[in-house]
């Protein structure tokens, strides 16, 4: 513990002294949030990215997260301390793959989730994250709309925006795709005043479990505003550690079995210090992508 107060301790300093910005998503070890000037959902981290005024951005989550905080602040060092963390799902589509369905729907805009690689954004017309897809769909004012990588978001969407015909990219998360509806079955017969709050990844079949399916950020507003004392969270566990400190005194359950995911656990104090130290391992985007790719998150944000 006290190694760990020492580490952090040298984090800070270092941070202080390079200038640099620590974010971390809300699904990152507990001592990696704690250490970090802002913790938050893909949104929430994007437009930190785009503000700050530190020149060194230290990004504690996925490659997909440090690579938008890089569109976004093409000029900053950003700097991914655990360059093997990558997401599957953003692996589950390519710009070749992307480019070929597009070609069978000439015409049809591309709202593409950020948990996806600057190549495929390059290829976007919006790009959208889970506190945001129905808002960014609705913007378009289109009949039907190409959605990619992940089918779960975009069922969700598709019943939250009635009208727009939401064609699936079948790309998913594995870490929320392993949670049954049996599992949140369970976990209600365990604790059936707690109100039930899931993530869009999910399966749909768990999502008609759920009293409010939102983002990661979303979720720590819902529980620090809601009257109820008990909540089962449907996502990622490293999100209880957020939800502990914005709502103490209440309870949070994870689903059995727990769902975590490995690369966001691939980021440890002992990563961000060296990271600090060497400035090291950076996140660059080809120059030849950047700037299409940087507007389909721009558009995002201008949306809000
Ligand atoms: P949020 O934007 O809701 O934090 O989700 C990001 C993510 O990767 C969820 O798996
Ligand atoms: Fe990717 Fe899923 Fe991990 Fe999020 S939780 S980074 S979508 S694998």
């Amino acid at each position: 513990m006290s190694d760990q107060r020492d580490l952090a301790a040298s984090i800070r300093d270092l941070a202080a002294a390079r200038n640099a910005v620590i974010l971390a998503h809300n699904y990152q070890r507990g001592e990696v949030q704690d250490v970090a000037d802002f913790v938050g959902d893909s949104l929430g981290l994007s437009r930190e990215a785009a503000a700050t005024d530190a020149e060194v951005i230290i990004f504690c989550g996925v490659h997909f997260m440090a690579e938008t905080a890089k569109l976004l602040a093409p000029d900053k060092t950003v700097v991914l301390p655990a360059p093997d963390a990558g997401c599957p799902m953003a692996d589950m589509i390519t710009g070749a793959k992307l480019a070929a369905w597009k070609a069978e729907y000439p015409g049809v805009p591309v709202v593409t989730y950020v948990n996806s690689t600057a190549e495929v954004k390059a290829l976007t017309d919006v790009c959208c994250t889970s506190a945001n897809a129905p808002q960014v769909v609705r913007s378009l004012g289109a009949d039907r709309v190409l959605f990619a990588p992940d089918r779960n978001l975009a069922a969700w969407v598709a019943e939250q925006v009635p009208g727009v015909d939401v064609i699936a990219w079948q790309g998913f998360c594995p870490t929320h795709e392993r949670i049954k509806a049996q599992h949140v079955l369970e976990a209600i017969d365990a604790h059936p005043d707690a109100e039930v709050l899931a993530h869009p990844e999910c399966r749909p079949e768990v999502l008609v479990l759920a009293d409010a399916v939102l983002s990661t950020s979303g979720m720590l507003r819902w529980a620090a505003e809601s009257p109820a004392r008990e909540f089962i969270v449907v996502t990622e566990e490293g999100l209880l550690h957020g939800l502990q400190k914005a709502a103490p005194g209440k309870s949070f359950f994870t689903v059995d079995p727990c769902a975590v995911c490995p690369n966001m656990k691939k980021t440890t104090l002992e990563k961000v210090l060296a990271a600090l130290e060497s400035l090291e391992p950076r996140v660059e985007v080809p120059e030849g992508i950047a700037a299409a790719a940087l507007a389909s998150v721009e558009r995002m944000i201008a949306i809000g």
